[in-house]
């Protein structure tokens, strides 16, 4: 069995060549391994690539990949594609280099994939795993691109950490079949991206718990650098794409909730310009927002499911009946908005309630009640 580990390395000196021997050292002991390490280094000033050469003179098994900087996730294209159309790998794990997911572990995942799973990944968490000396901002980090972003927003529920690099994937009927180079991701979004893929070919997922440790030796290259607001937007940009892609609806959901939030808006405005008391103007202003997204839901978003005749009637009052906790929460919201920072404050107020209440609260209800589809 061919294994391709590939480790991207920005600036990894000190690092790299203890991870290339410890690669081989533990495959010795796995006879029908052979190991193969693919280091895919943006030229780093640092001179990562000359230790990796040294290392080559001594094993053929070694590939080094140069290119320019360009980010994480095209490295890694670049070696998954390595290692499935050169190497011819069997199984492709990829790793960072600073030793933060333990090499020693990749075992377990390869037989993992023995054991018949297709994707293994490495975890933080499931039963069993561990981080270790993580800062309050690395952690409300992961928690939003993992959590918020990769489980809910995107919708990717075949694992529980989706921001990790250390996994194993099996090539055959499994990464092969991935269209590697559609794949544009820059920075760290890759991760999720290309489970995402995975998942659409119904391939068989597993997690292993680990230990996730502080780096080694050099800096992060993933933090509050001048390529942290482009890797969050890309994030947030690819969890979007893929919610879209899985499914239309949610898109469609929220046109229909822009332009309720529109109508709500203009009609609030304007009952506030007749001196109407804020939190009556947008409690008006939401019950019209219902009546338009009850109907444009009905016959747009969930046009699978259309109710009609003496039903139509029904689940509208039915609608509304769930509704009134939306236009409750936002009346208290601009209620005690306004009492607190003054009358003016009764927008934002208002698109606060909306954005952090009403919708998901809403698309629950819809989902779970008015139209009854069940479906991730
Ligand atoms: N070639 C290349 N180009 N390699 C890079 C680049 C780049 O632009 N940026 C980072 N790397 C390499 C690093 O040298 C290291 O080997 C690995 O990618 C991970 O980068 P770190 O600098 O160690 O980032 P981290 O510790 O913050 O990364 C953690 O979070 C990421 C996103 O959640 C780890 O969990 C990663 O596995 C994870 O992808
Ligand atoms: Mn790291």
């Amino acid at each position: 069995m061919k294994i391709a580990h590939i480790i991207p390395t920005y600036n990894e000196k000190d690092n790299i060549g203890l991870m290339i021997g410890t690669i081989f050292r533990i495959g010795r002991k796995y006879r029908s391994w052979q190991n193969y390490v693919i280091v895919v280094d943006d030229q780093s000033p640092d001179g990562t690539s000359s230790i990796v050469k040294k290392y080559q003179q001594k094993n053929k098994n070694i590939f080094l990949l140069l290119k320019k900087k360009e980010g994480l996730g095209r490295a890694l294209v670049t070696g998954y594609q390595f290692a499935v159309n050169k190497v011819k790998a069997d199984v492709v794990i990829p790793n960072d280099a600073d030793f933060q997911w333990d090499p020693e572990d990749y075992p377990k995942l390869v037989k993992k994939i023995g054991q018949g799973f297709d994707v293994v990944v490495a975890s933080r968490h499931v039963a069993g795993s561990k981080v270790v000396g993580w800062n309050w901002f690395r952690k409300l980090n992961h928690d939003i691109s993992n959590s918020l972003l990769a489980w809910l927003v995107a919708g990717v529920h075949e694992v529980r950490d989706h921001a990790g690099n250390f996994k194993a994937i099996r090539v055959k009927n499994c990464l092969d079949r991935i269209p590697l180079v559609k794949m544009k991701n820059a920075g760290f979004s890759f991760q999720l991206h290309i489970l995402y893929e995975l998942s659409k070919i119904g391939v068989k997922f597993t997690e292993v718990p680990v230990t996730f440790k502080e780096r080694r030796l050099g800096v992060s290259k993933i933090g509050f650098n001048r390529y942290y607001i482009r890797d969050i937007f890309e994030y947030i940009k690819s969890s979007i794409i893929i919610r879209i892609d899985r499914s239309e609806r949610f898109f469609k959901y929220g046109v229909v909730g822009i332009v309720g939030l529109i109508l709500q808006t203009l009609l609030s405005k304007l009952l506030v310009s007749l001196n109407i008391e804020p939190f009556i103007a947008v409690s008006v202003g939401a019950e019209a927002a219902i009546a338009s997204n009850f109907l444009m839901n009905n016959y747009w978003t969930f046009n699978k499911h259309v109710i009609s005749g003496m039903e139509l009637i029904n689940k509208f009052i039915q609608f509304n009946a769930a509704s009134i906790g939306a236009v409750i929460i936002q009346g208290i919201v601009v209620f005690f908005g306004t009492l607190i920072f003054g009358k003016k404050a009764w927008f934002w107020s208002m698109i606060f309630a909306v954005f952090f209440l009403v919708i998901p609260y809403s698309y629950f209800i819809y989902n779970r009640y008015i139209w009854k589809t069940h479906e991730h």
